[in-house]
Protein backbone atom coordinates (compact mmCIF):
# COMPACT_ATOMS: atom_id res chain seq x y z
CA UNK A 1 0.00 0.00 0.00
CA UNK A 2 1.69 3.38 -0.91
CA UNK A 3 -1.49 5.93 -1.01
CA UNK A 4 -5.25 5.62 -0.41
CA UNK A 5 -7.78 7.68 -1.47
CA UNK A 6 -10.79 6.99 0.95
CA UNK A 7 -14.27 9.05 0.42
CA UNK A 8 -17.06 8.75 2.07
CA UNK A 9 -20.74 11.01 1.59
CA UNK A 10 -19.79 12.91 4.33
CA UNK A 11 -15.96 13.56 3.60
CA UNK A 12 -13.16 13.38 1.62
CA UNK A 13 -9.97 11.84 2.98
CA UNK A 14 -6.76 10.94 1.37
CA UNK A 15 -3.26 9.54 2.89
CA UNK A 16 -0.43 10.12 0.37
CA UNK A 17 2.85 8.06 0.65
CA UNK A 18 6.09 9.17 -1.08
CA UNK A 19 3.87 10.30 -3.62
CA UNK A 20 3.43 13.67 -5.70
CA UNK A 21 0.46 15.00 -5.26
CA UNK A 22 -0.29 16.96 -8.53
CA UNK A 23 -2.60 19.70 -8.49
CA UNK A 24 -4.30 19.94 -11.20
CA UNK A 25 -5.86 23.63 -10.66
CA UNK A 26 -5.52 24.66 -14.68
CA UNK A 27 -7.48 21.36 -16.19
CA UNK A 28 -10.63 19.37 -15.85
CA UNK A 29 -11.52 18.36 -12.59
CA UNK A 30 -10.41 14.92 -12.19
CA UNK A 31 -13.06 11.91 -12.01
CA UNK A 32 -12.83 9.94 -8.87
CA UNK A 33 -15.88 8.07 -8.43
CA UNK A 34 -19.56 7.99 -8.45
CA UNK A 35 -22.51 6.72 -6.75
CA UNK A 36 -26.28 5.84 -7.41
CA UNK A 37 -28.43 3.18 -6.70
CA UNK A 38 -31.11 1.82 -9.56
CA UNK A 39 -33.67 1.48 -6.74
CA UNK A 40 -34.54 5.44 -6.65
CA UNK A 41 -35.52 6.14 -10.24
CA UNK A 42 -37.74 8.84 -11.06
CA UNK A 43 -40.05 9.83 -14.14
CA UNK A 44 -38.13 12.18 -16.85
CA UNK A 45 -39.87 15.37 -16.84
CA UNK A 46 -41.32 14.55 -13.62
CA UNK A 47 -41.59 17.34 -11.13
CA UNK A 48 -38.73 16.12 -9.17
CA UNK A 49 -36.85 15.79 -12.23
CA UNK A 50 -37.37 19.78 -12.57
CA UNK A 51 -36.35 20.17 -8.74
CA UNK A 52 -33.50 18.85 -9.45
CA UNK A 53 -32.43 20.81 -12.37
CA UNK A 54 -32.75 23.59 -10.03
CA UNK A 55 -31.05 21.98 -7.29
CA UNK A 56 -27.95 21.93 -9.26
CA UNK A 57 -28.06 25.10 -11.17
CA UNK A 58 -28.51 26.97 -7.70
CA UNK A 59 -25.65 24.66 -6.09
CA UNK A 60 -23.32 25.54 -9.63
CA UNK A 61 -24.02 29.30 -8.83
CA UNK A 62 -22.95 29.45 -4.79
CA UNK A 63 -20.48 27.49 -6.03
CA UNK A 64 -19.50 30.43 -8.23
CA UNK A 65 -19.13 32.76 -5.36
CA UNK A 66 -18.19 30.53 -2.67
CA UNK A 67 -15.26 31.29 -0.37
CA UNK A 68 -16.19 28.36 2.14
CA UNK A 69 -15.99 26.11 -0.47
CA UNK A 70 -19.20 24.38 0.59
CA UNK A 71 -22.88 24.87 0.59
CA UNK A 72 -26.51 23.12 0.92
CA UNK A 73 -29.66 23.59 -0.74
CA UNK A 74 -33.07 22.92 -1.11
CA UNK A 75 -35.96 22.82 -4.19
CA UNK A 76 -38.94 22.46 -4.70
CA UNK A 77 -42.07 22.89 -2.30
CA UNK A 78 -43.36 19.48 -1.20
CA UNK A 79 -41.80 16.67 0.29
CA UNK A 80 -42.19 13.52 -1.99
CA UNK A 81 -40.47 15.98 -4.97
CA UNK A 82 -38.22 18.00 -3.18
CA UNK A 83 -34.62 17.91 -3.73
CA UNK A 84 -31.81 18.59 -1.14
CA UNK A 85 -28.20 19.04 -2.19
CA UNK A 86 -24.58 20.17 -1.27
CA UNK A 87 -21.50 20.25 -2.54
CA UNK A 88 -17.78 20.74 -0.36
CA UNK A 89 -14.97 21.19 -2.26
CA UNK A 90 -11.22 20.48 -1.04
CA UNK A 91 -10.14 22.83 1.58
CA UNK A 92 -7.46 24.16 -0.23
CA UNK A 93 -8.95 24.72 -3.84
CA UNK A 94 -9.35 27.96 -4.84
CA UNK A 95 -13.08 29.40 -5.67
CA UNK A 96 -12.77 29.42 -9.19
CA UNK A 97 -11.53 25.68 -9.07
CA UNK A 98 -14.50 24.98 -6.93
CA UNK A 99 -16.78 26.25 -9.21
CA UNK A 100 -15.18 24.98 -11.99
CA UNK A 101 -15.60 21.54 -10.56
CA UNK A 102 -19.43 21.85 -9.52
CA UNK A 103 -20.29 23.04 -12.54
CA UNK A 104 -18.59 19.79 -14.16
CA UNK A 105 -20.14 17.98 -11.46
CA UNK A 106 -23.55 19.31 -12.43
CA UNK A 107 -23.24 17.85 -15.52
CA UNK A 108 -21.38 14.43 -15.31
CA UNK A 109 -23.38 13.58 -12.06
CA UNK A 110 -27.17 13.49 -14.64
CA UNK A 111 -25.22 11.48 -17.17
CA UNK A 112 -23.56 9.15 -15.00
CA UNK A 113 -26.92 8.97 -12.74
CA UNK A 114 -29.51 9.43 -14.90
CA UNK A 115 -33.20 9.65 -13.38
CA UNK A 116 -31.81 8.64 -9.88
CA UNK A 117 -33.64 10.46 -6.76
CA UNK A 118 -30.23 9.62 -4.84
CA UNK A 119 -26.74 10.45 -6.05
CA UNK A 120 -23.33 11.34 -5.26
CA UNK A 121 -20.07 12.09 -7.84
CA UNK A 122 -16.79 12.36 -6.18
CA UNK A 123 -14.06 14.49 -8.40
CA UNK A 124 -10.30 15.26 -6.62
CA UNK A 125 -11.61 18.71 -6.12
CA UNK A 126 -15.02 18.58 -4.90
CA UNK A 127 -18.20 16.21 -4.09
CA UNK A 128 -21.63 17.04 -5.27
CA UNK A 129 -24.37 15.10 -3.94
CA UNK A 130 -28.39 15.18 -3.77
CA UNK A 131 -30.94 13.26 -2.48
CA UNK A 132 -35.04 13.34 -2.08
CA UNK A 133 -34.50 13.25 1.73
CA UNK A 134 -32.85 15.61 4.05
CA UNK A 135 -29.12 14.82 3.69
CA UNK A 136 -28.25 18.12 6.01
CA UNK A 137 -26.07 17.76 8.86
CA UNK A 138 -26.62 13.64 8.56
CA UNK A 139 -23.25 11.95 8.74
CA UNK A 140 -22.95 9.23 6.11
CA UNK A 141 -20.19 6.66 5.91
CA UNK A 142 -21.07 4.53 2.68
CA UNK A 143 -20.34 4.61 -0.05
CA UNK A 144 -17.20 4.64 1.32
CA UNK A 145 -14.44 2.99 -1.64
CA UNK A 146 -10.96 2.61 -1.12
CA UNK A 147 -8.55 3.93 -4.48
CA UNK A 148 -4.71 2.48 -4.27
CA UNK A 149 -1.58 3.13 -6.08
CA UNK A 150 0.23 0.56 -6.85
CA UNK A 151 3.72 0.94 -4.77
CA UNK A 152 4.91 -1.27 -2.43
CA UNK A 153 6.02 -1.12 0.96
CA UNK A 154 8.25 -3.28 2.90
CA UNK A 155 6.56 -3.09 6.64
CA UNK A 156 3.12 -2.77 6.26
CA UNK A 157 2.35 -3.35 10.11
CA UNK A 158 4.41 -0.54 10.99
CA UNK A 159 3.14 1.32 8.45
CA UNK A 160 -0.01 1.11 8.89
CA UNK A 161 -0.02 1.99 12.95
CA UNK A 162 2.05 5.06 11.76
CA UNK A 163 -1.04 5.74 9.38
CA UNK A 164 -4.11 5.27 12.13
CA UNK A 165 -1.78 7.90 15.01
CA UNK A 166 -1.48 10.55 11.94
CA UNK A 167 -4.93 9.83 10.88
CA UNK A 168 -6.20 10.34 14.25
CA UNK A 169 -4.47 13.45 14.41
CA UNK A 170 -5.77 14.94 11.31
CA UNK A 171 -9.53 13.77 12.32
CA UNK A 172 -9.09 15.60 16.00
CA UNK A 173 -8.17 18.66 14.11
CA UNK A 174 -10.65 18.87 11.24
CA UNK A 175 -13.39 17.95 13.55
CA UNK A 176 -12.11 20.94 15.53
CA UNK A 177 -12.90 23.23 12.78
CA UNK A 178 -15.92 25.93 12.50
CA UNK A 179 -19.34 25.35 11.05
CA UNK A 180 -17.56 26.81 7.98
CA UNK A 181 -14.44 24.22 7.25
CA UNK A 182 -13.69 21.37 8.86
CA UNK A 183 -10.29 20.18 7.48
CA UNK A 184 -6.88 19.43 8.66
CA UNK A 185 -3.51 18.15 7.76
CA UNK A 186 -1.16 15.77 9.42
CA UNK A 187 2.85 14.54 8.79
CA UNK A 188 4.18 11.90 10.43
CA UNK A 189 7.95 11.05 9.45
CA UNK A 190 7.91 7.05 8.88
CA UNK A 191 11.04 6.35 8.35
CA UNK A 192 14.25 8.71 8.08
CA UNK A 193 13.52 8.84 3.93
CA UNK A 194 9.77 8.46 4.16
CA UNK A 195 7.29 11.02 5.09
CA UNK A 196 3.26 10.35 5.24
CA UNK A 197 1.16 13.00 4.68
CA UNK A 198 -3.01 12.77 5.56
CA UNK A 199 -5.74 15.25 4.59
CA UNK A 200 -9.11 15.12 6.48
CA UNK A 201 -11.87 16.56 5.95
CA UNK A 202 -15.60 16.63 6.70
CA UNK A 203 -18.44 18.64 5.58
CA UNK A 204 -18.86 21.85 7.55
CA UNK A 205 -22.33 21.08 9.03
CA UNK A 206 -21.61 17.96 10.74
CA UNK A 207 -21.13 18.36 14.63
CA UNK A 208 -17.78 17.97 16.02
CA UNK A 209 -19.02 14.68 17.13
CA UNK A 210 -19.55 13.17 13.61
CA UNK A 211 -17.29 14.36 12.25
CA UNK A 212 -14.27 12.96 13.91
CA UNK A 213 -16.14 9.68 14.07
CA UNK A 214 -17.08 9.40 10.42
CA UNK A 215 -12.85 10.05 9.93
CA UNK A 216 -11.96 7.86 12.46
CA UNK A 217 -13.82 5.49 11.65
CA UNK A 218 -11.18 4.56 8.13
CA UNK A 219 -8.98 3.29 10.76
CA UNK A 220 -9.72 -0.29 11.46
CA UNK A 221 -11.14 -0.20 7.48
CA UNK A 222 -7.73 0.51 5.96
CA UNK A 223 -6.25 -2.16 4.40
CA UNK A 224 -3.97 -4.32 5.73
CA UNK A 225 -0.58 -4.29 4.33
C1 LIG B 1 -28.89 -0.06 -12.95
O1 LIG B 1 -29.69 -0.34 -14.09
C2 LIG B 1 -28.96 -0.39 -15.29
C3 LIG B 1 -29.93 -0.49 -16.44
O2 LIG B 1 -30.99 -1.33 -16.11
C4 LIG B 1 -27.98 -1.57 -15.19
O3 LIG B 1 -27.24 -1.66 -16.38
C5 LIG B 1 -27.07 -1.35 -13.99
O4 LIG B 1 -26.22 -2.46 -13.84
C6 LIG B 1 -27.85 -1.14 -12.73
N1 LIG B 1 -26.96 -0.75 -11.66
C7 LIG B 1 -27.08 -1.19 -10.41
C8 LIG B 1 -26.09 -0.67 -9.42
O5 LIG B 1 -27.94 -1.99 -10.07
C1 LIG C 1 -39.79 15.39 -21.91
O1 LIG C 1 -40.00 16.69 -22.40
C2 LIG C 1 -39.36 16.94 -23.64
C3 LIG C 1 -39.52 18.41 -23.98
O2 LIG C 1 -40.71 18.92 -23.48
C4 LIG C 1 -39.94 16.02 -24.70
O3 LIG C 1 -39.28 16.23 -25.94
C5 LIG C 1 -39.74 14.57 -24.28
O4 LIG C 1 -40.35 13.70 -25.20
C6 LIG C 1 -40.32 14.35 -22.90
N1 LIG C 1 -39.96 13.02 -22.43
C7 LIG C 1 -40.81 12.20 -21.81
C8 LIG C 1 -40.29 10.89 -21.41
O5 LIG C 1 -41.98 12.52 -21.60
C1 LIG D 1 -19.20 32.92 -12.44
O1 LIG D 1 -19.07 34.32 -12.23
C2 LIG D 1 -18.38 34.97 -13.26
C3 LIG D 1 -18.28 36.43 -12.91
O2 LIG D 1 -18.18 36.62 -11.54
C4 LIG D 1 -19.12 34.80 -14.58
O3 LIG D 1 -18.37 35.38 -15.61
C5 LIG D 1 -19.29 33.31 -14.87
O4 LIG D 1 -20.09 33.14 -16.01
C6 LIG D 1 -19.96 32.63 -13.72
N1 LIG D 1 -20.02 31.20 -13.97
C7 LIG D 1 -21.09 30.47 -13.72
C8 LIG D 1 -20.98 29.02 -14.01
O5 LIG D 1 -22.12 30.95 -13.28
C1 LIG E 1 -20.46 37.37 -4.67
O1 LIG E 1 -20.55 37.63 -3.28
C2 LIG E 1 -20.20 38.96 -2.96
C3 LIG E 1 -20.22 39.06 -1.44
O2 LIG E 1 -21.32 38.40 -0.90
C4 LIG E 1 -21.18 39.92 -3.62
O3 LIG E 1 -20.81 41.24 -3.31
C5 LIG E 1 -21.11 39.71 -5.13
O4 LIG E 1 -22.08 40.50 -5.76
C6 LIG E 1 -21.38 38.25 -5.45
N1 LIG E 1 -21.17 38.04 -6.89
C7 LIG E 1 -22.00 37.32 -7.62
C8 LIG E 1 -21.61 37.16 -9.06
O5 LIG E 1 -23.01 36.80 -7.16
C1 LIG F 1 -29.00 24.07 4.82
O1 LIG F 1 -29.00 23.17 5.93
C2 LIG F 1 -29.47 23.71 7.16
C3 LIG F 1 -29.39 22.63 8.21
O2 LIG F 1 -28.10 22.16 8.31
C4 LIG F 1 -30.90 24.18 6.98
O3 LIG F 1 -31.33 24.80 8.17
C5 LIG F 1 -30.98 25.15 5.84
O4 LIG F 1 -32.33 25.49 5.60
C6 LIG F 1 -30.39 24.56 4.57
N1 LIG F 1 -30.39 25.56 3.52
C7 LIG F 1 -30.95 25.34 2.34
C8 LIG F 1 -30.85 26.45 1.38
O5 LIG F 1 -31.47 24.27 2.07
C1 LIG G 1 -37.23 8.83 -1.86
O1 LIG G 1 -37.40 7.99 -2.95
C2 LIG G 1 -37.53 6.62 -2.60
C3 LIG G 1 -37.58 5.80 -3.87
O2 LIG G 1 -38.55 6.26 -4.74
C4 LIG G 1 -38.77 6.42 -1.75
O3 LIG G 1 -38.86 5.08 -1.35
C5 LIG G 1 -38.68 7.33 -0.52
O4 LIG G 1 -39.86 7.23 0.23
C6 LIG G 1 -38.45 8.75 -0.95
N1 LIG G 1 -38.24 9.56 0.23
C7 LIG G 1 -38.93 10.68 0.46
C8 LIG G 1 -38.61 11.41 1.73
O5 LIG G 1 -39.78 11.09 -0.32
C1 LIG H 1 5.12 -5.01 -5.51
O1 LIG H 1 5.36 -6.33 -5.09
C2 LIG H 1 4.83 -7.31 -5.98
C3 LIG H 1 5.04 -8.68 -5.34
O2 LIG H 1 6.33 -8.77 -4.79
C4 LIG H 1 5.51 -7.17 -7.35
O3 LIG H 1 4.95 -8.12 -8.23
C5 LIG H 1 5.23 -5.76 -7.86
O4 LIG H 1 5.92 -5.57 -9.08
C6 LIG H 1 5.72 -4.72 -6.87
N1 LIG H 1 5.29 -3.40 -7.34
C7 LIG H 1 6.11 -2.36 -7.37
C8 LIG H 1 5.51 -1.09 -7.87
O5 LIG H 1 7.25 -2.40 -6.98
C1 LIG I 1 -3.78 20.25 15.77
O1 LIG I 1 -4.17 21.45 16.38
C2 LIG I 1 -3.35 21.83 17.48
C3 LIG I 1 -3.96 23.05 18.12
O2 LIG I 1 -4.19 24.04 17.15
C4 LIG I 1 -1.92 22.05 17.00
O3 LIG I 1 -1.10 22.36 18.08
C5 LIG I 1 -1.43 20.76 16.33
O4 LIG I 1 -0.15 20.98 15.78
C6 LIG I 1 -2.37 20.33 15.24
N1 LIG I 1 -1.97 19.03 14.75
C7 LIG I 1 -1.75 18.80 13.47
C8 LIG I 1 -1.39 17.42 13.13
O5 LIG I 1 -1.84 19.70 12.63
C1 LIG J 1 10.26 14.83 10.71
O1 LIG J 1 11.66 14.98 10.62
C2 LIG J 1 12.06 16.31 10.35
C3 LIG J 1 13.57 16.32 10.10
O2 LIG J 1 14.19 15.29 10.81
C4 LIG J 1 11.66 17.17 11.55
O3 LIG J 1 12.06 18.51 11.31
C5 LIG J 1 10.15 17.11 11.69
O4 LIG J 1 9.75 17.83 12.82
C6 LIG J 1 9.69 15.67 11.82
N1 LIG J 1 8.24 15.67 11.72
C7 LIG J 1 7.45 15.00 12.56
C8 LIG J 1 5.99 15.09 12.31
O5 LIG J 1 7.91 14.32 13.48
Amino acid sequence: MKSCFTVSNSLFFFLNFLSVYTRRSESAPYYVFHDCQNTTLFTPNSTYGSNLDALLSSLSSTANNSTDGFANATAGQNPPDQAYGLFLCRGDVSTATCSDCVATGKQEILQRCPNQRVSVIWYDECMLRYSNQSIFSVMEQEPSPTLYNTGNISNPAEFVQVLGNTITDAAWNASDGDSRKKVAVATANFTSLQKLYTFAQCTPDLSKWDCNTCLRWVIPNLPQG
